[in-house]
């Protein structure tokens, strides 16, 4: 049987990133596109001649033609600019909106049957755009954010309880910024929930609002390190968790954005939701119940994302 192919559009470091796992887990063969030439060429190359040594098999192709993404069961899309120390995501927003005009335009001409998963950032206002641009269905569109947010969220709890983190779960809901909602109600130690572990005397509910906070703050930390970029290791294992669930039809239960037409007081609008992902895209939002300050958190997430869908549209008339 034909292996699967992945487009991956944007061969920055996420992108780099993201073709290296996709042949290191066997998930499919690789088309790398992005605009500066020689980029998606080189880096093919490199992970192909890792596949000796790395002992995978996956054929590798860089490209700036978009025809070279025709077929494709999987898209993620990580064109466009990360932030600088300072900037917040929102402040990319008019460049990669342009981005994701020239990027759902070729999806919808060259990959339509595709699932699409988008990584750019401003991420919520950036999926609905390409969405829009691309014309998909709704259920084949969706964006990584949730899955990096929580994971980050899970990697701190480890830390603190000193545990495995495989025993660790945890939901972030909302827009991927600032106004993220982590759940720690729903956020638990094998089974044990968070609440439950202050009781016990695990940890103390300043330790555990400080995790929340360097939580929703988790990329800004990573890019004042960095000084010159953005997260590109967490991220790219992220959208690959996703695209696997996808692929492989494992429906797994994850937060993304996706559109939700009714659940949680919302009307047709991308935000982080728990979903289930199999070989229809998203196949279900899981309306789980909030009380009645996380829905407070999560309503002010949506405003905080719905601002910038309105000025998406300011900016491109074609959207309103
Ligand atoms: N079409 C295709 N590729 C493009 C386009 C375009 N119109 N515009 C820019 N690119 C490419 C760039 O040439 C670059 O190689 O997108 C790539 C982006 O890579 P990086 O600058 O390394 O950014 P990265 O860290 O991968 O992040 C990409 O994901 O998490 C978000 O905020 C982050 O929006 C940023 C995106």
């Amino acid at each position: 049987m034909a292996r699967p192919k992945i487009a991956l559009i944007g061969a920055g470091q996420i992108g780099g990133t993201l073709a290296h796992l996709v042949a290191l887990k066997e998930l499919g063969d690789v088309v790398l596109f992005d605009i500066a030439d020689g980029t998606p060429q080189g880096k093919s190359l490199d992970i192909a001649e890792a596949g000796p040594t790395g002992h995978f098999d996956a054929t590798l192709k860089g490209t700036t033609d978009y025809a070279d993404i025709a077929g494709a069961d999987v898209c993620i899309v990580t064109a466009g600019v990360p932030r600088k120390p300072g900037m917040s995501r929102d402040d990319l927003l008019g460049i990669n909106l342009k981005v994701m005009k020239s990027v759902g335009e070729g999806i919808a001409a060259n990959a339509p049957n595709a699932f699409v998963i988008c990584i750019t950032n401003p991420l919520d206002a950036m999926v609905w755009a390409l969405r829009e641009f691309s014309g998909l269905p709704h259920e084949k569109v969706c964006g990584m954010a949730g899955v990096l947010d929580s994971a980050r969220f899970r990697h701190f709890l480890a830390s603190e309880f000193d545990v495995s983190m495989k025993d660790v779960t945890a939901f972030v809901l909302g827009g991927h910024g600032d106004t993220m909602v982590p759940l720690t109600r729903y956020s638990t130690v094998a089974g044990i929930p968070l609440p439950d572990l202050v009781e016990m005397g695990w940890t103390t509910q300043e330790k555990m609002d400080a995790i929340v906070q360097r939580t929703r703050d988790g990329g800004a930390e990573i890019v004042g390190l960095l000084g010159n970029g953005s997260a590109y290791y967490a991220p790219a294992t992220s959208a690959i968790e996703m695209a696997e669930s996808y692929l492989k039809d494992q429906k797994r239960v994850l937060p993304c954005a996706a559109y939700v037409d009714g659940a949680f007081g919302l009307d047709g609008f991308y935000v982080g939701v728990p979903t289930v992902i199999g070989k229809g895209g998203i196949e279900r939002v899981v309306a789980i119940n909030l009380t009645k300050d996380e829905q407070a958190m999560f309503d002010k997430s949506v405003d905080a994302v719905k601002g910038l869908v309105a000025a998406c549209k300011e900016i491109d008339g074609s959207l309103a």
